[in-house]
């Protein structure tokens, strides 16, 4: 039987990213619902310190059917744009439902120019995730990052959160990202997160380098 790991998220984007990513490694993931309000987001410093907070958090919400072997996963990502110094990051939920993204391109607005290059490169940004991983009484974590920048205007279609304004960088043979205005072997062609299947997204995304530098921490299930 596949290990099971719980996932505390609401996010049916982030629930289906981290289930593919997952199951390809043997694992059954299963969401871990907490009654709508409960759980509070703690406005820390670091991605690290929110998701260690959940981690406790969810601990004292596991469902009747959870098992000794399970595990609980938690996830905490934010949008970190180099012309803001950071900003949103540890604020990105807030600012996603304030302001949303047409105020984040407001905010660049002053930042672009005719060549692609130099406008990718005023306009960097990074998502940086942060998984947590609780199993045997431990909390173990994982980090990835996803360079790009920040598009001139919104690009929707599938995706959630900062999907239709973020491009990210072109990856080479070995998956390694590129600086912003380079072009790769991996690529989506200008277009946004939310402009590409979820399949590339995934190919490219710091919920899968994260998951990815998590589980290889972890003997394979
Ligand atoms: P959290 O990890 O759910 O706290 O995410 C913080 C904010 O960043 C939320 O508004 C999310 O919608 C957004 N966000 C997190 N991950 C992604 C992503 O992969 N794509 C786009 N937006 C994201």
């Amino acid at each position: 039987m596949s290990p099971t790991i719980w996932f505390l998220t609401s996010n049916a984007g982030k629930l289906a990213e981290a289930g593919n990513h997952l199951s390809a490694l043997g694992y059954e993931v299963k969401q871990l619902v907490v009654q709508e309000g409960v759980l509070y987001e703690p406005q820390a410093e670091t991605l690290e310190e929110v998701a260690k907070s959940k981690i406790s958090q969810a601990r004292q919400h596991l469902p009747s059917n959870f098992s000794p072997s399970d595990m609980i996963l938690v996830e905490d990502a934010g949008l970190f744009i180099d012309a803001l110094d950071g900003f949103p990051g540890v604020y990105s939920s807030y600012v996603y439902s304030t302001i949303g993204n047409a105020g984040i391109i407001r905010l660049l607005n002053h930042l672009t120019t005719e060549d692609p290059v130099s406008s990718a490169s005023l306009r960097s940004a990074r998502f940086m995730a942060v998984a947590a991983l609780w199993r045997d009484g431990e909390v173990m974590l994982g980090e990835g990052i996803c360079p790009g920048h920040i598009a001139t205007k919104s690009m929707d279609g599938q995706g959630f959160g900062f999907d239709p304004i973020f491009i990210p960088c072109d990856l080479d043979d070995n998956l390694n990202p590129l600086s912003p205005g380079n072009y790769g072997s991996h690529s989506t062609h200008g277009k946004t997160f939310g402009a590409v299947d979820s399949a590339v997204k995934q190919k490219f995304s710091h919920r899968s380098r994260a998951l990815q530098n998590l589980f290889n921490q972890l003997p394979s299930a």
